[in-house]
């Protein structure tokens, strides 16, 4: 075989050797996936079998040729010589696969382009595939063939190398030549450059990182935009610089971050927002303040914070309280309070109850501090002036707050031989002052003494002249003896605690042997009711001295009476209360029987017993019929304070009071009440309408027949009445009303309403005949009335009516003569107010 420089040598010489330089531009998207544009170079007087004119292709081209589409065909059917055994081309079945040799590449249905008939692969083993290259038939077709026929080698020489472009591209063949393709993305002759896009910077509050695989900003470049604290993402976090040359997206921004709206502050306060950045946004603050007087429940700044939330919510304002208050002991306390109860702006009133007198505010104001003005007043007892004991007196006072505050009560005691001037006990009032003056000690009195005739006296006197405690020394002139008595020369007499002088005033008698002489005996005795005290007989001695003081007499004591209960007691006596003489009246309070007196006898006992207060009764009540009564009896049934109750029962009303009270005249304050039947309205039955215009239809309505059943009077509580209408009509209503409690019919009066259907029957006429006086002649006239009636009744289809008044009596006599002539049935003669009557049929 020869190589192919000497061939070529030997083809110029020879002029057969046709070298060929062609190139094909073939379609980039070309079924190969790849360049197909080849300069081709071909043996023409050499044939050779497949397999060797591959490897000639190999030795000093690129490889055998690959056809790919119609262009190239015509092109080569053109251009190459024609070789009576045609030419191999690289498909060659490869596992019962047509196969492009030098891609390794199937072929496709599309690019077949087999001659008629063909692939037939007649004999065997036709694995190789030649063209026809002017055959004149199916030029450039396909044929297979068996491998080992020799035809002209078919060869291509690729431009394209390694060098040629770039990684970004494709290289592409044309003719004698190659063209980068770029991957998008790439520009530039060999694809080397990138594609730019627009330079990103850091947005406002922000920053952005890039990521630059080919070049700043240039395809495939990323973008990561990240923004401050408070700020958030306006757009895609993330652009991607695009092969046309644009981002994916519009460059991201930094938005501050926004709060919810507050719309207004606490109530009752104020709230002030700075926004250094923009409103209720990112590093906003708000600050609350609450009106004088209330207090702020939760923050007093809030702050919207980086994530858009506020710190805390918008805080309230309640208002400051003051804490309870109370009503001093004994007093009252009234509030205002227009924000609350003891709350800023409450203020209280304080007053005390009679006799307490109130100390410190009046009134009290709550602070905003949450303060009362001051402290709760106190209610103390009014006092009175502050009482001694009398002179030869003794004082004791008592009471609950104390001995001369309100409510005390001071009794007053005398020493002996000392009298109260007045009464012993006196009462702090609530008005601050005593009852009544404080009473004195007052000595004794005793009978005033003068001297005897023929005498004198002398007498010192401690608590005043012939008081309590005075002595009295009698002394006789010459001659004369003290009560004639030789031995008693003076005597001396003392007023005593009882007002009683301890003796009798003596007498200056002259010395008179006869009587009182030496051994004479004198027996004393004490009048009725006085008790003798000393010794009851005494005796002259010889030394003309009586042998004893003269005995006294003391009135007798009776035993010591008190007040009866609801009563009061008034003794009085010359002689003391309760002793000899003394009267003692008794008297009750109101409402209570019985004075009654006593007195103290000469036996030292009381006349009789010391009467009772009786409480005074009225007499016994009893329930009215049909009712109930219900008693109240503090001091005893039926008595004075005793108050009854009255009611009735269901469907009676109470005539009267309804509670009666016992007075202390021993009446009731009224008499009983009676309870009363309630009484409902009289039914009267309907009077019927007036006959209208058109004078063929008859009266609309038929008045209802009443029938009523009066179980306790007639139209009253639980009376029953019964409504029905005559044939033709019907009842609009309620067939049935009763009496209630209340005094109310339980529904409306019904009306009777003519049946539609049966207008025949109800256009028959309604006779009225009211009659006024009536008399023997009024009877006859009312025959021939009754008679016209009737006639006038026979001419059916003509509406008429007649109206003639009677007398109540004479009605059912009408009503009968009428249903005689007639055949009608009478319903009712009612009786109309005005004492005339009318029927109706
Ligand atoms: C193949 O063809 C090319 C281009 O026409 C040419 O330069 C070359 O010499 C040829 N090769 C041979 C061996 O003829
Ligand atoms: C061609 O492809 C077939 C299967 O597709 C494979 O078995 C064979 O090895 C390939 N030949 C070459 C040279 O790549
Ligand atoms: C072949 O193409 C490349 C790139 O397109 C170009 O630079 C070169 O000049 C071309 N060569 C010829 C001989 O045209
Ligand atoms: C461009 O980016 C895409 C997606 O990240 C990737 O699949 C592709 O390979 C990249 N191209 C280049 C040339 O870097
Ligand atoms: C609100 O607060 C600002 C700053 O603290 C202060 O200057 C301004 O007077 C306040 N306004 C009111 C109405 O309190
Ligand atoms: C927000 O407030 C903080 C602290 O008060 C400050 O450091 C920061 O600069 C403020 N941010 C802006 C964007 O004003
Ligand atoms: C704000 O009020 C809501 C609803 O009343 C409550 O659920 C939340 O806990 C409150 N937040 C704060 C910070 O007090
Ligand atoms: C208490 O005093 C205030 C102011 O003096 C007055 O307005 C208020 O009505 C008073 N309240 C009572 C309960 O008296
Ligand atoms: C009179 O009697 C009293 C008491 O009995 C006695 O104290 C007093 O001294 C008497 N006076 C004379 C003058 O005897
Ligand atoms: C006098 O008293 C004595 C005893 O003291 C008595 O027995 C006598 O009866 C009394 N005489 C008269 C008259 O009462
Ligand atoms: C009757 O009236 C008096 C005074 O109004 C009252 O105190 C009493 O309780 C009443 N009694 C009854 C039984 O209602
Ligand atoms: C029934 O009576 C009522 C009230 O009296 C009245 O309004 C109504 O029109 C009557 N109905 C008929 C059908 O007449």
């Amino acid at each position: 075989m020869l190589p192919w420089s000497n061939y070529l040598r030997q083809s110029l010489y020879n002029r057969l050797l046709v070298i060929l330089l062609m190139t094909i531009y073939q379609d980039l998207t070309g079924e190969t996936g790849g360049v197909q544009a080849w300069t081709y170079n071909y043996s023409v007087n050499q044939n050779l079998d497949w397999d060797s004119a591959r490897q000639w292709c190999r030795q000093d081209y690129t490889d055998m040729v690959a056809i790919q589409n119609q262009e190239e065909i015509v092109y080569l059917n053109t251009m190459l010589p024609k070789n009576s055994q045609y030419y191999w081309i690289g498909l060659r079945k490869v596992n019962e696969m047509w196969t492009w040799t030098g891609t390794n590449k199937t072929l496709t249905k599309e690019a077949e382009n087999w001659a008629v008939g063909e692939p037939n692969n007649i004999g065997d083993g036709q694995d190789c595939v030649e063209i026809y290259i002017k055959r004149g038939k199916d030029e450039a077709k396909w044929n297979d063939e068996r491998c080992t026929k020799k035809k002209g080698a078919l060869c291509y020489t690729a431009s394209c190398s390694e060098h040629c472009c770039s990684a970004h591209a494709e290289c592409l063949e044309n003719i004698g030549n190659y063209t980068c393709q770029c991957d998008p993305g790439f520009k530039g002759p060999r694809c080397q450059e990138a594609v730019e896009c627009d330079t990103v910077s850091d947005p406002e509050q922000g920053s952005v990182n890039c990521d630059h695989p080919h070049g700043l900003f240039a395809f495939n470049s990323s973008c990561q935009f990240h923004c401050a604290r408070g700020y958030q993402l306006q757009g895609a976090s993330q652009l991607f610089c695009q092969a046309t040359g644009f981002w994916d997206h519009p460059a991201a921004q930094c938005q501050v971050k926004q709060c919810p709206a507050l719309d207004s502050g606490p109530h009752r306060g104020t709230m002030n927002c700075s926004n250094p950045i923009a409103l209720h946004s990112y590093n906003s603050t708000c600050e609350f303040n609450c009106d004088l007087g209330f207090d702020l429940i939760g923050p007093d700044r809030i702050q919207c914070d980086h994530t858009g939330q506020w710190t805390g919510n918008v805080s309230t304002c309640t208002v400051v309280r003051c804490g309870p208050l109370s009503p001093p002991a004994m007093g009252n306390m009234s509030c205002v309070d227009p924000l609350g109860a003891s709350s800023f702006t409450s203020s209280c009133g304080f007053s005390c109850e009679e006799g307490y007198l109130l100390r410190g505010d009046t009134n009290l104001t709550c602070l905003s501090t949450g303060q009362w003005t001051n402290h709760t007043p106190a209610c103390e007892p009014l006092q009175c002036d502050i009482l001694t004991s009398p002179p030869h007196g003794s004082l004791n006072c008592s009471g609950l707050h104390g001995q001369f505050h309100y409510g005390s009560q001071c009794l007053f005691s005398c020493e002996e031989g000392f009298l109260l001037n007045g009464l012993a006990d006196t009462e702090c009032t609530s008005l601050g002052t005593w009852s009544r003056r404080a009473p004195l000690c007052l000595a004794q009195q005793c009978d005033t003494l003068t001297s005897p005739p023929h005498g004198s006296i002398n007498c010192s006197d401690l608590h005043g002249q012939f008081h309590y405690g005075s002595q009295c020394l009698f002394s006789c002139e010459e001659g004369f003896l003290l009560n004639g008595l030789a031995d008693t020369e003076y005597t001396n007499l003392t007023c005593l605690s009882t007002g009683q002088w301890t003796n009798h005033t003596p007498a200056c008698e002259q010395y008179i042997m006869n009587e009182f002489s030496y051994g004479s005996t004198c027996t004393l005795e004490c009048e009725k009711g006085f008790v003798l005290v000393g010794t009851n007989s005494t005796h002259c001695s010889s030394l003309g001295y009586w042998s004893h003081a003269l005995p006294v007499c003391l009135a007798l004591q009776c035993d010591i009476l008190t007040s009866p209960p609801h009563g009061s007691m008034n003794c009085s006596g010359l002689h003391g209360q309760f002793h000899y003489g003394s009267q003692c009246l008794f008297s009750c309070e109101e409402g209570f029987l019985l004075n009654g007196l006593t007195e103290c006898t000469s036996l030292g006992t009381w006349s009789r017993r010391a009467p009772l207060c009786l409480v005074v009764r009225c007499g016994p009540l009893s329930p009215p019929a049909m009712g109930n009564m219900s008693c109240v009896d503090p001091l005893g049934a039926s008595s004075f304070t005793s108050s009854c109750g009255f009611s009735c029962e269901e469907g009676y009303l109470l005539r009267g009071d309804t509670n009666l009270t016992c007075l202390s005249t021993g009446q009731w304050t009224n008499h009983t009440p009676a309870c009363e039947l309630v009484q409902c309205e009289n039914l009267l039955p309907r009077q019927p309408s007036p006959p209208p215009t058109p004078s063929s239809t008859p009266p609309p309505t038929q008045g209802p027949f009443m029938n009523c059943s009066h179980s306790l009077g007639e139209f009253s509580f639980s009376s029953l009445c019964l409504f029905s209408c005559s044939k033709g009509y019907y009842l609009n209503g309620t067939e049935e009303l009763s009496c209630t409690s209340e005094g109310q019919w339980s529904d409306l009066v019904p009306s009777c309403q003519r049946n539609i259907n049966s207008v025949q029957e109800s256009s028959r006429m309604l006779v009225y005949a009211v009659v006024g006086a009536a008399s023997a002649a009024g009877l006859l006239l009312l025959l021939g009335l009754g008679m016209l009636a009737a006639k006038k009744l026979r001419k059916k289809g003509k509406r008429d009516e007649l109206k003639t008044c009677i007398s109540y009596y004479m009605c059912n006599l009408v009503t009968k003569l009428l249903h005689q002539s007639l055949g009608r049935k009478c319903i009712a003669c009612d009786t109309i107010p005005n004492g005339s009557s009318f029927f109706h049929l």
